[in-house]
């Protein structure tokens, strides 16, 4: 009785934690880039973005390892550049706009550059509009999330623990994604809000669906 309690115990716990475990850790995904084909020295997991010493944080936090790209792309029409250029979203187009290797990293000058549809290059204004200002009247965007500082949870679409976010009032890529894995249930593309039935997107956009 008691041992099968136990083990019921633990199978519950197990269906209940281990999905997390794995989203919540970088390590785990392909941003490990170990995991993605690289040899990294000592197989360090943060080293490709981050370093202690010596890095670009100057330029643009994060204690910045990784070759920056230099811009030059083409944004939407209500976008700021800036907004873009000095803020995180750099950081993922540093990869992501296949301008710069994967592997120039530490001052080393790497040769893969990223492929396929993680390529995102450097036309965004076929992707969602980034470095636009969320609104803050009207009534198609979920104005009572926005309220609180950065974040936005709806609170009927959005489930508990997930928001999307904004810095400093505008759309980035951190508005729907996270470098560091996911908090999204179904455990893909590093979301903030898992997409299932287009939640992630109804946690900003309230008209439609
Ligand atoms: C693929 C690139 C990538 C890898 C690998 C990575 N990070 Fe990050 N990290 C980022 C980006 C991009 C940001 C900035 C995110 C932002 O400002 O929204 C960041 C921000 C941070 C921050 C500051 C913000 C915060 O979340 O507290 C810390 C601390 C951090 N990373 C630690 C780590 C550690 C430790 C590792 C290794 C276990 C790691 N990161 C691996 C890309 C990465
Ligand atoms: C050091 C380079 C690097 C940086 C910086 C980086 N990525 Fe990635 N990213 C990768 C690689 C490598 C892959 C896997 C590509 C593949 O599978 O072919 C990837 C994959 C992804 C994917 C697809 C995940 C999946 O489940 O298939 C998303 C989404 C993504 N990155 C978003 C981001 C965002 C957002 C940022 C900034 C916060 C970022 N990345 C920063 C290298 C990077
Ligand atoms: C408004 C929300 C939103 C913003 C902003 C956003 N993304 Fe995404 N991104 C998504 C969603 C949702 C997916 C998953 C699409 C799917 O499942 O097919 C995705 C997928 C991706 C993928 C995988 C592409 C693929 O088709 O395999 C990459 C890489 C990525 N995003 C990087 C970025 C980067 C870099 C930025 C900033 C320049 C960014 N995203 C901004 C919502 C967003
Ligand atoms: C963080 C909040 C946020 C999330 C999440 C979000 N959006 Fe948006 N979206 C915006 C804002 C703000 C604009 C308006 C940009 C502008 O015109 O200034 C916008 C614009 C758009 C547009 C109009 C683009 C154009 O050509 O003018 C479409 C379509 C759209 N979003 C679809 C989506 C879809 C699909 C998703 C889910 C994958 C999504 N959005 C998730 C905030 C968000």
């Amino acid at each position: 009785m008691r041992t099968s309690f136990k083990v019921l115990l633990a199978i519950g716990l197990g269906i209940l934690v281990l999905p997390v475990a794995l989203q919540s850790r970088v390590k785990d995904t392909v941003h490990n880039l170990n995991r993605s084909g690289f040899t990294v020295p000592n197989a360090e997991v943060c080293r490709p973005c981050h370093a202690p010493h010596n890095t670009k944080a100057l330029e643009v936090g994060a204690l910045w390892n990784h070759d920056l790209s230099g811009g030059g792309w083409a944004l939407y029409a209500d976008a700021d550049a800036n907004s873009v250029f000095s803020g995180s979203s750099r950081l993922c187009l540093s990869c992501h706009d296949g301008t710069v290797a994967l592997d120039s990293y530490g001052g080393a000058t790497g040769t893969q550059r990223i492929l396929g549809s993680e390529n995102l290059g450097t036309e965004l204004r076929d992707d969602h509009p980034i470095g636009v200002l969320y609104p803050t009247s009207g009534t198609r965007y979920n104005l009572l999330g926005a309220t609180t500082a950065n974040a936005i949870v709806d609170p009927i679409e959005t489930p508990a623990g997930q928001s999307a976010g904004l810095e400093d009032g505008r759309v980035q890529c951190s508005s729907c994604h996270r470098a560091h894995g996911t908090r999204a249930a179904d455990g893909r593309m590093f979301l903030r809000v898992d997409n299932n039935g287009s939640r992630l997107c109804m946690t900003c956009h309230i008209s439609p669906g």
